[in-house]
């Protein structure tokens, strides 16, 4: 049941993308919820459109005053439970923060959505002397170019993979026709047509090294904390 949260306070970052692209990748082997807490609900409307994957259920979050029950609720029924937050800091993102058994921090290869991160990393370090646990993150980049970077994004992006104080996962989520296409026709990178999608194969890769990644932070913090019990 774990419980993975996309959490940036800087609009467009790429939280609600990255979190279908996971939650879509995920399904394909275990049932997925995941909890639509942006305020103009991109997830609920995508779920209405043709091919949403069996496995998927999308819950429309009601207010902060729910999202705790919201979490619980899912976390008890699915093996995993996935909450896209809205772009601005709020209790509600502190809530769902708390309730997080990982915490990615999207990101664009720019100096504001850097400086928004780290915000979002003190955020987390708030939530967690609150809630007296460690609460796992990472920083994922998105929409990166998969060809020839930047000056700027390179640089952006060494500062962050040079820090041994994060983990930055190695996936990055490259800028691709395919996960912009999703929430124009609906289901998920697998059901798209390669004949109207630039470079399909690509894009499958992408999100599948994606959730291998996330998986194996997942074991990997599950052993540390048996290893500290
Ligand atoms: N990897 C990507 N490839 C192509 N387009 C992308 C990618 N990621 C995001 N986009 C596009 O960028 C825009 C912002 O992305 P998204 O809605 O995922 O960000 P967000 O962090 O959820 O924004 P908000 O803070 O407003 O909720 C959208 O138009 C989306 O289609
Ligand atoms: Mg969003």
């Amino acid at each position: 049941m774990p419980i993975i949260t996309f959490a940036n306070s800087k609009g467009g970052s790429g939280k609600t993308t990255s979190a279908l692209l996971l939650a879509c990748e995920l399904a394909n082997a275990k049932r997925v919820t995941i909890i639509d807490a942006d305020p103009r609900h991109p997830l609920t409307t995508w779920a209405t459109l043709p091919n949403k994957p069996k496995n998927l259920t999308v819950i429309t979050n009601e207010s902060e005053k729910t999202i705790l029950d919201e979490i619980e609720a899912a976390a008890a029924r699915d093996p995993f439970v996935i909450v896209d937050l809205e772009g601005t800091a709020s209790r509600l993102t502190s809530y769902a923060i708390s309730q997080s058994d990982l915490v990615l921090i999207p990101m664009k290869e720019q100096q504001q959505d850097a400086l928004a991160a780290i915000e979002v990393v003190k955020e987390i370090h708030r939530d967690m002397k609150a809630v007296r646990r460690e609460i796992p993150f990472a920083i994922l980049f998105t929409q990166t170019k998969a060809a020839v970077k930047s000056r700027t994004a390179r640089f952006v992006s060494k500062q962050f993979r040079d820090n041994q104080k994060f983990l930055t996962l190695n996936t990055e989520i490259n800028e691709r026709d395919a996960f912009a296409a999703i929430f124009a026709v609906g289901g998920a990178v697998g059901t798209l047509n390669p004949k109207e999608v630039n470079n399909l194969e690509a894009a499958l890769a992408n999100v599948n090294n994606f959730a291998a990644e996330v998986i194996d932070i997942l074991r990997s913090t599950k052993a540390e904390r048996k290893d500290v019990a």
